[in-house]
């Protein structure tokens, strides 16, 4: 009786890893010579270490169930929840090893399984994305399952943090959702967010552009104002998803953590007394008087390529979360 347990774990274990291994050795490699982590390493970096726990490995592809003979492990997305700074998320991360990351009935309900779970708890979701887009072979099935996330995506909105990373290509249904969330983090040059690529525009207009100039991180950052948040590389975009966790509520009826600096509302800074020009028509550097008010010097700001004469972003007073935008109020 021992034995059959033991084995039904075993053989669990071993699901799970298949799962895990993704696309195989030879694609994992043209992930990281492509600059890009895999699916499976993001999660272990964005999460506190031992934190994850997988949601629906065993969940397997449309092909499978019809008895195609392929193997999409995972159907090319992992699922799961693990914590930030000791704190409740849900999180997915799309694999671009398996099928180019696109985008089946299984993949998406694997999706909406845990969009439905941080809704219920009330816990900010996470998307990691690396996809090529509706999974072609799966037809019409595939864009009603592109539905159903974005239906989730709505009833969320407002209730708990969306927060997507795009850190591959993500083209066609693959941009849509990510762009309804309340953060976009972007990856400089591995990263391209656009409903269709270069060579359809070429064939369809006439035009040659690259991926970068169509929807790169820059373009998302500066032009279109999609991307809050660039970083050159997956470690460093992935610490900024949890900086900025630090900063949010877990939803709408909780309040921001409080965290505590060491730095007393009483403090004085003298360089404030002088800061501020008597003229109106001369100019000041604002960043001076963010970063020397906030506690500890600290402030994260977002959309920081984007129209460039206004500073948003988050800090903190006495502990207590500032966003900029009450900042002008509160320091009138
Ligand atoms: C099925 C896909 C796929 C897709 C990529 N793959 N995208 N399989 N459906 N949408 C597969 C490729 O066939 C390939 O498999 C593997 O993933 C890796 O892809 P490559 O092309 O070799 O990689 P790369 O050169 O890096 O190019 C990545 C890419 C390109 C730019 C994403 O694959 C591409 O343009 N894909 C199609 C993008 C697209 O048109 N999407 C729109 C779908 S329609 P093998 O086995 O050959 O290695 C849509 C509408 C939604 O999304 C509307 C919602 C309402």
């Amino acid at each position: 009786m021992v034995d059959i347990k033991h084995s039904n774990i075993l053989e669990l274990y071993e699901l799970r890893d298949h799962a895990f291994s993704g696309g195989g050795e030879k694609r994992i490699e043209l992930q990281h010579q492509r600059g890009k982590l895999t699916a499976r390493e993001r999660l272990l970096l964005l999460l506190d270490d031992g934190s994850f726990e997988v949601i629906a490995s065993r969940k397997v592809g449309r092909g499978e169930m019809e008895g195609g003979k392929k193997s999409h492990p995972g159907d090319g997305v992992i699922t799961g929840h693990g914590a930030i700074n000791g704190r409740e998320v849900f999180v997915f991360s799309q694999d671009f090893t398996v099928v180019g990351g696109s985008l089946g009935e299984g993949h998406s309900q694997k999706i909406c399984k845990v969009m439905d779970l941080a809704l219920q708890v009330g816990s900010p979701i996470i998307g990691i994305n690396d996809s090529g887009g509706a999974r072609i072979q799966e037809g019409v099935d595939a864009l009603a399952a592109y539905g159903e996330i974005f239906h989730r995506n709505v009833y969320a909105s407002g209730v708990i943090p969306q927060i997507s990373c795009i850190m591959g290509p993500c083209a066609g249904g693959a941009v849509y959702s990510p762009s309804m969330t309340d953060f976009v983090f972007m990856v400089e040059q591995t990263s391209h967010m656009f409903v269709t690529g270069p060579n359809v525009v070429k064939t369809v207009i006439h035009k040659d552009i690259s991926a970068e100039e169509l929807g790169g991180a820059e373009v998302h950052a500066s032009k279109s104002g999609v991307a809050q948040f660039i970083y050159p590389n997956d470690i460093l975009c992935l610490r900024g998803v949890r900086q900025l966790i630090n900063y949010l509520p877990s939803n709408s009826k909780q309040k921001a953590p409080l965290l505590d600096l060491n730095d007393p509302p009483e403090r004085t800074d003298p360089t404030l007394d002088y800061l501020v020009p008597p003229n109106p028509n001369q100019s000041y550097d604002m960043n001076v008087l963010i970063y020397s008010i906030l506690d500890g010097a600290e402030f994260l700001e977002i959309e920081s390529l984007f129209a460039n004469n206004i500073i948003c972003g988050f800090g903190r007073l006495g502990g207590c979360l500032l966003y900029t935008s009450d900042a002008a109020d509160d320091l009138a």
